[in-house]
């Protein structure tokens, strides 16, 4: 089903899925087939069966909604995750006098810290006054009780909570449920990024209540590098129920930033109108879809949607409790991983932040990745690592170890 990397027609054993995922092999048939219409059609393409571009965003919402445990209307794909970190708090993020705080962890992606930071700071507060950090333990993560404990604490201040489904770093699965709940009970709104946990862990956003999450697509959803970002919002916040909620503590206040793929796809093209928003998440659309992109996301979720995902879950666990089972009494490695908080990939700190492994791995075509403070991830993809590659990467390391 995927194109697998080589070298000198050697086949390399991928394992770094968590960062860069795999090409499937239908990715270039449905690109090459909107090139074509492109050549072929010229701007009818919009509008031209099958799957006319002006509804493409909405080839992905199925196998989303499927991976993210949502509904249809609650999830899109567009923009960059990054920037819609920045279109979602924009909504979700109204800081007032006394309820102005966000928690986050203290160690998340540079991104998401960088967009925290300048949140706060673009509503005229201090990060060290309006950011309440989560410490990270010995092994770069954090007890969901630790976290529960801290949004009791803060609870009168925080206005949201930001945080990782999966830590970039760690690995670490987040209970997500347990916090959400706990929130609630505060009328504190979480978001979550998911760029390491779609495709990789398996989700309920609707029914644990999230308010709202972003994501990429090019790590677990294989749909290629810089590929078009995702997001889900919960259909409580639909525009319909959000709207009268903020108008009447302040009518002039804006629930969303419009653009046109946001507005009701009736009038979407007139002018001179006033913002009337679709009402579900396809709301915070700015732009018209990236159709290529978009065709690359379909061919892996097209994937997806033929998979039983229960299944892709039992064999993830099965790779990864084989690494930990070979590795976690290795005196020259620790795993950073929480064995029973783990999705597909594992992270562990090298003894002496000693790099000669990764090179030691790569001469025999087997790719990891490196973090700074000497962290070695990898990941293992149900989806297309395979028993032997995977078994023979495990006793490798251990071998070396
Ligand atoms: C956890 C996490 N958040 C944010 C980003 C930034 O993504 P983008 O460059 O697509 O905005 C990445 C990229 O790898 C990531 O891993």
């Amino acid at each position: 089903m995927f194109l697998k990397p080589s070298n000198n027609n050697n086949p390399i054993h991928y394992f770094c899925g968590h960062s860069l995922g795999l090409q499937p092999f239908k990715t270039q048939e449905l690109i090459v087939s909107e090139l074509n219409k492109w050549a072929n059609s010229g701007v009818e393409g919009h509008f031209e069966e099958p799957k006319p571009w002006f509804s493409y965003h909405h080839t992905a919402k199925k196998g989303l909604a499927k991976l993210c445990g949502a509904k249809e209307a609650e999830v899109n794909a567009n923009s960059s995750l990054s920037s819609n970190i920045h279109n979602l708090f924009a909504t979700f993020y109204k800081p007032t006098k006394d309820k102005f705080k966000i928690l986050t962890e203290d160690i998340s992606f540079s991104s998401d810290n960088f967009a925290v930071q300048t949140q706060v700071q673009f509503h005229g507060y201090h990060p060290d006054s309006a950011i309440v950090y989560l410490k990270h333990n010995e092994k770069y993560c954090f007890s969901t009780e630790y976290i529960l404990q801290q949004i009791e604490t803060h609870r009168e201040e925080l206005e949201l909570i930001w945080l990782s489904g999966v830590n970039f770093l760690s690995g670490q699965v987040l209970d997500i449920e347990k916090i959400t709940k706990c929130a609630e009970k505060y009328k504190i709104k979480v978001g979550l990024d998911l760029a390491h946990a779609i495709g990789n862990i398996s989700m309920q956003l609707h029914n644990w209540g999230v308010d709202f999450a972003v994501w990429c697509s090019y790590k677990y959803l294989n749909a290629g590098p810089g590929s078009t970002g995702g997001y889900f919002v919960h259909e409580k916040n639909f525009p319909k129920s959000l709207n009268p909620q903020l108008k009447s503590q302040n009518p002039q206040l804006t629930t969303i930033l419009g653009g046109w793929w946001g507005h009701n796809e009736e009038t979407r093209f007139q002018t001179g109108l006033t913002f009337d928003p679709v009402n579900n998440a396809d709301a915070w659309l700015h732009s018209n879809a990236n159709v290529l992109s978009l065709a690359a996301l379909r061919a892996s979720l097209d994937i997806f949607l033929s998979e039983d995902i229960e299944r892709l879950l039992e064999k993830s666990k099965e790779m990864t409790l084989y690494a930990f089972n070979k590795l976690k009494s290795s005196n020259k490695i620790r795993i950073l991983t929480p064995e029973n908080q783990r999705g597909n990939m594992i992270s562990t700190q090298v003894l002496n932040e000693d790099k000669s492994l990764i090179s030691k791995l790569k001469e025999q075509n087997i790719l990891v990745d490196w973090r700074e403070p000497g962290i070695m991830r990898f990941s293992f993809c149900p989806l297309y690592n395979e028993e032997a590659e995977w078994k023979h990467f495990i006793n490798l390391l251990s071998e070396i170890l």
